[in-house]
């Protein structure tokens, strides 16, 4: 039985950040909401850490970063974590560069899936957009991942306004010819409410949702997050994550965060409730306590974006 939160909410998957460092600068990172890290966690910490939230009901796991590829030790971790009885999955996030590289041995692992950044197809966009990449190592690393039997491999591509929005329809052909998932994401604030980079780039996806509609022969509700999968009449498939002032999107969240320095985090969006885990098992806690810290983080969660909206009327 999962943990649920306050909310009633059933926490099932633990999204944990291995490392904070990157081998992009990509210029609307939120960096998993990451502001001071300290130093990264060790193996053993971490695997000590995923076998007790898994023991607590969190069987999915995905690592992300920074870019998780860069942490010398990567492989031998998947290994660790996925053979962990109470871990059903293993999946990661990784802008590609290293996976033509590393995507056999992920898999032999026991990674299971993997969602690969991919924003624009142009290399000159590309380098613009992740501070200096090479696009083609990053198309290299989705080929290798979908040779290396990862399901269901996911390109997650960010809208950014007079960017790369007039893509969408190329990128969707594209995955569709990869045999992929294209996932089409909505830019996120990372300082709501002062954010001028926000303003400038963040593009609603409604108008591509209703252009995909037209186009679906099916469309599913995922249960997380209330995402909508379009399976278009052509063959592709796409996702879309419209997280913003999205209550609907908060209330089936299922998943807690754990920093690459070793805290909790219940919302990406917050940097004030996050609980210090690596700390209290420095200090030498017991299993026991390390629940108890779990169980705290739980009750913390709180959806960022609720049902409760201003009333117009009352705006003076
Ligand atoms: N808004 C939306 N998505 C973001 N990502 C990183 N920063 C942002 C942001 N500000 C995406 C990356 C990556 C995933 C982990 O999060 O593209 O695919």
């Amino acid at each position: 039985m999962p943990l649920v939160d306050r909310y009633g909410r059933p926490v099932t998957s633990l999204r944990v950040s291995v490392t904070q460092r990157c081998n992009l600068k990509c210029i609307y990172c939120h960096r998993e909401g990451e502001l001071n890290p300290r130093g990264e966690m060790e193996l053993e910490e971490v695997t000590r850490l995923v076998k007790i939230a898994s023991e607590l009901g969190m069987t999915k796991v995905k690592l992300t970063g920074g870019e998780p590829l860069v942490r010398r030790d990567i492989v031998e971790l998947v290994a660790e974590l996925s053979s962990l009885p109470g871990v059903e999955e293993v999946s990661m996030v990784s802008n590609g560069l290293l996976l033509a590289d590393l995507a056999g041995e992920l898999a032999e692992a026991g990674l299971r899936r993997v969602n690969v950044s991919l924003d624009t197809l142009d290399g000159r966009r590309y380098r613009w957009v992740t501070g200096g990449g090479d696009v083609r190592k990053a198309i290299h690393g989705i080929e290798a991942a979908v040779e290396a039997g990862l399901s269901p491999v996911k390109v997650n591509m960010v809208l950014l306004k007079g960017v790369n929005t007039s893509e969408v329809w190329r990128m969707l052909e594209f995955t569709r010819r990869m045999g992929v998932i294209l996932q089409l994401i909505e830019l996120v604030s990372s300082t709501p409410g002062s954010d001028s980079f926000y303003r400038r780039y963040h593009f609603s996806l409604d108008g591509i949702e209703e252009e995909l509609r037209r186009r679906a022969k099916a469309v599913v509700v995922r249960s997380m997050h209330s995402r909508r999968k379009y399976l278009l009449k052509d063959g592709g498939e796409v996702e879309v994550v419209k997280p913003m002032h999205n209550s609907l999107f908060c209330m089936s969240c299922s998943r807690l965060r754990l920093t690459s320095d070793g805290r909790l985090k219940p919302c990406l969006m917050r940097g004030d409730n996050l609980v210090d885990i690596l700390s209290l098992m420095r200090s030498g806690a017991s299993d026991r306590e390390l629940r108890r810290a779990f169980v705290e983080a739980v009750r913390l969660r709180e959806p960022y974006f609720k049902e409760v909206k201003p009333c117009p009327k009352l705006v003076w």
